[in-house]
């Protein structure tokens, strides 16, 4: 269980598979693009909405910040990983040259929660922002069809759905978007730079038009009182909140997934990391600023596509229609990047044994894993189809803050470990950075609603028991060990 891999295996190993071949493109540029890529969608356009109307008041925009010091205690961690083992697998790979077998069976089992639920949360919201813009032209699917049962959705003109039967729109992006990449189809990094500019360009033009309609008393109070309820308002709600809008910075660690490409890694991935972060709080804050102040925070209860609510209120009404295609648009490089995300992980895993072959099946003609991409096709598209947002939003935050608790748990055995070996990054002040990181992480975490416990509880257990009845009669590693004591 406690069979780890040496840095100079995985470096070989990611030669060996032909990872290796994978061109050095990539510069600090494209890296914080791709970051910023990943970053900015369902958690900024949506899930603002909610946490200020359910938790934080006009202060969500403290919640941002909170989560994003979170975030960047993990970020500076992954940053020294990712410059010292720049090899795919992200945090499963680094949990296995540091924690050994068992963990890193665990954070990758961690992960689905972060990349397969996070993929199906922004297609839920991908679809409230798709039924907007179609109500609009009087063009309305069967009710039935367009929402989860368990969900209510309002229209912009005050329209209800009320709980249908399936999110048909959510699951038909996730349909097309997995195909996309089992034909093969990378994002390329020129193509990526669009999408970032556009987005970019959504949000600041938000944040610019926006400014002066905002109502300042939409502000009063900034911090509206605690209902009695730990989540609802006060600083309890704005930790809560916090909690919430921390799936808005999910994805900054998609960065180090590139790091086989990066022109230099050693540089690029701290440089990509970070930056993509900064540039973040900065835009959320803002928009958080304004969106809050446009309308009032009680207004987006039960709203999930509260960007576009409240631009509707800076009379710009010939812009909203490109404001959510924008968005449209800006969802579907997340989703991209989720969903392969994701399908590199469980690849890595069943490279490793830990999981069956299916998982790492190459297709003949198009180069990718996509057993695992329909794998994850059908169990994305269930939650994508049946589960409410805000629900999927919590597991997919407790999951990750999970992930990232563990990566800084990491850098600091990796630095007792192997005290001298080469850092091309450090991770600065350890071990406050670290203890502080899982700190901070462990406290978002016990900010989410209990059922998130339980149903992470779950589906650990469900993973542990994977584990012992698979992953470890399978693992190569133990395998070879096996081999080589007999
Ligand atoms: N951070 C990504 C988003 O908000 C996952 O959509």
């Amino acid at each position: 269980m406690f069979h780890k891999k040496s840095i100079e295996q995985l470096l070989l190993e990611a030669g060996a598979s032909g990872e290796g071949h994978l061109k050095r493109t990539l510069s600090s540029f494209n890296l914080i693009a791709l970051g910023v890529g990943a970053i900015i969608g369902a958690g900024l356009f949506s899930l603002t909405g909610i946490a200020a109307a359910e938790n934080a008041g006009p202060a969500v925009t403290i919640s941002f910040v909170l989560a994003a010091v979170a975030c960047a205690f993990a970020g500076l961690c992954y940053a020294e990983f990712a410059s010292m083992i720049p090899v795919a697998g992200s945090a499963y790979t680094y949990s296995y040259a540091t924690l050994g077998e068992f963990m890193a069976w665990i954070i990758g089992w961690d992960l689905v929660l972060e990349y397969a639920l996070g993929a199906a949360t922004v297609s839920v919201s991908w679809s409230r922002y798709l039924l907007e813009i179609l109500h609009k032209y009087n063009i309305d699917l069967p009710h039935q069809l367009v929402v989860s049962p368990w969900e209510t959705v309002r229209l912009g003109d005050g329209t209800i759905i009320d709980g249908g039967l399936i999110n048909l729109p959510a699951i038909l992006i996730v349909l097309l978007l997995s195909f996309v990449l089992m034909r093969g189809t990378r994002e390329s990094a020129a193509i990526n730079n669009v999408l970032v500019v556009v987005k970019i360009t959504v949000v600041v033009l938000f944040i610019v038009l926006g400014w002066n309609h905002i109502n300042p008393d939409n502000y009063v109070p900034y911090i509206p009182e605690n209902t009695g309820a730990f989540e609802n308002f006060g600083w309890t709600g704005i930790s809560t909140g916090a909690a919430v809008v921390f799936f808005a910075f999910i994805g900054f660690d998609a960065v180090s997934t590139a790091a086989q490409e990066a022109k230099n890694p050693q540089k690029g991935m701290p440089i990509g990391i970070i930056g993509s972060l900064i540039v973040c709080v900065i835009l959320y804050v803002l928009f958080a600023h304004v969106m809050t102040g446009l309308v009032n925070y009680k207004d987006f209860a039960g709203d999930a596509k509260p960007a576009a609510t409240a631009f509707a209120m800076t009379g710009y009404s010939f812009l909203q229609d490109g404001l959510i295609i924008a968005i449209l648009a800006g969802y579907t490089s997340v989703l991209l990047v989720m969903l392969m995300g994701q399908s590199r992980v469980f690849y890595t895993m069943a490279k490793d044994g830990l999981l069956p072959q299916f998982f790492c099946a190459i297709h003949k003609k198009f180069y990718t894993p996509w057993k695992t991409n329909l794998f994850f096709m059908v169990f994305v598209s269930l939650f994508a189809g049946f589960v409410p947002v805000s629900d999927l939003g919590h597991m997919v935050s407790i999951g990750t803050l999970f992930a990232f608790a563990l990566v800084c748990f990491g850098i600091l055995v990796l630095r007792k470990r192997l005290p001298n070996a080469e850092r091309p990054f450090r991770t600065p002040w350890v071990p406050v950075v670290p203890i502080l990181g899982i700190l901070v992480c462990v406290y978002l975490m016990y900010s989410l609603p209990s059922e998130s416990w339980i149903r992470l509880a779950g589906w650990m257990l469900l993973g542990i028991l994977v584990y012992f009845f698979y992953g470890k009669r399978h693992s190569k590693i133990r395998q070879v060990r096996e081999e080589n004591n007999s």
